[in-house]
């Protein structure tokens, strides 16, 4: 099972856009493994954001992570990262297909809803700096209805 991270940026919560994004992660199948409502500090976004902070986009980018609060989720699956950037579609709405999170509810560059992680070294670190605390250990009973995980492994 893989891990990612998944924040419901403050467009998306303050458009009340946070179900239905939810909701699209939850009917795909991946299992909530964290969820919190919380505002992001200056020192969280710029530890987030590390990888971008010489690009000219990022003062922005830090200003609007930091302007209202954000839902940050871990979840969980097989493939979990892939199928969470699949939904989410491409970077700006204007270019993300029909059908993802970003086509269906976005036209900008910059608000663009969601984030997610790009690779298992950095759904470790962005899970670490959301969740200190851990994510929370329980059973998904849907998980055995969703796919045959031991068989699905072994694919
Ligand atoms: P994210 O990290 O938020 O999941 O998005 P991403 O992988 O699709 O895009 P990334 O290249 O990591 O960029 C991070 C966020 O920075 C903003 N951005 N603005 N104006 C611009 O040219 C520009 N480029 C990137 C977006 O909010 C993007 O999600
Ligand atoms: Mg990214």
């Amino acid at each position: 099972m893989e891990r990612t991270l998944i924040l419901l940026k403050p467009d998306a919560v303050q458009r009340g856009l946070s179900g239905q994004i939810l909701s699209r992660f939850e009917q795909k199948g991946l299992k909530i493994a964290a969820m919190k409502l919380m505002q992001i500090s200056p020192e969280l976004a710029a530890k987030h954001y590390e990888a971008h902070k010489e690009r000219k986009f990022y003062p922005g980018l830090v200003k609007f992570m930091t302007s209202s609060p954000v839902v940050a989720l871990c979840l969980e699956g097989i493939d979990a990262i892939k199928i969470c950037r699949t939904l989410m579609g491409a970077t700006f709405g204007a270019d993300a297909a029909p059908g993802t999170i970003r086509g269906d509810y976005g036209v900008s560059r910059s608000y663009n809803l969601v984030h997610g992680s790009d690779s298992p070294e950095a759904a470790a670190r962005e899970i670490g700096l959301f969740f200190p605390e851990g994510v929370v250990k329980y059973d998904y009973a849907a998980i055995n209805w969703i796919y045959d995980p031991v068989e699905e492994l072994k694919k």
